[in-house]
């Protein structure tokens, strides 16, 4: 099956969960910008930002969803803040393959990410973070897929029938 989704979407709305599971389900590689940026760097998230600062970090991130975005069957699972970046948001606008929105509401966000550490962007005021970026996570998808208070299954079944339906019209 030649088929790539990708996933977008604030930290803590289930990317990671969410890509891990549909792969496993559909026999499908999935690729993880925040990991292919890690695996390059040889250094943590928290690292690579006090090391290179966030501009680095976000210069390896748009170098790890080219990358990605050449694998062909995958998930593909991108960092909250990909879209932050014009160039991102032109590579995922572009793309004719699914490209989802995951949205949580902040209570929901709270919960997931309690006593997250690896997330230097999850701060205090991360709220004022999430409604500065909540346009550029609608400009850059093509579907949107609410997940708060739905169980991983539903989930992923909501993302197969997304995956069906484009495969029919192709
Ligand atoms: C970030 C989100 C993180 C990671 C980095 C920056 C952000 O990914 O890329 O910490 O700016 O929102 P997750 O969304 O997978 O937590």
């Amino acid at each position: 099956m030649n088929y790539q989704l990708v996933l977008i979407g604030f930290m803590g709305a289930g990317k990671t969960t969410l890509s891990q599971a549909l792969g496993r389900a559909n026999g499908l590689p999935v690729l993880d910008t925040d990991e292919l940026v890690t695996q390059q760097a040889h250094m943590p998230i928290n690292e690579i930002f006090s090391q290179e600062g966030e501009a680095g970090f976000r210069q390896r991130e748009h170098l790890a969803l080219l990358h990605a975005l050449t694998s062909k069957p995958a998930i593909i699972a991108t960092g909250g803040g990909i879209i932050t970046q014009a160039n991102n948001r032109q590579v995922l606008q572009s793309l004719t393959v699914p490209v989802v929105l995951l949205t949580a509401s902040p209570a929901e966000i709270r919960r997931r990410l309690a006593g997250t550490t690896d997330r230097p962007l999850f701060k205090k005021d991360w709220p004022s973070l999430m409604a500065k970026r909540n346009g550029w996570y609608t400009a850059s998808a093509n579907r949107v897929l609410p997940t708060t208070g739905r169980a991983i299954s539903e989930l992923v079944q909501e993302l197969q029938h997304i995956m069906e339906e484009v495969s029919i019209h192709d």
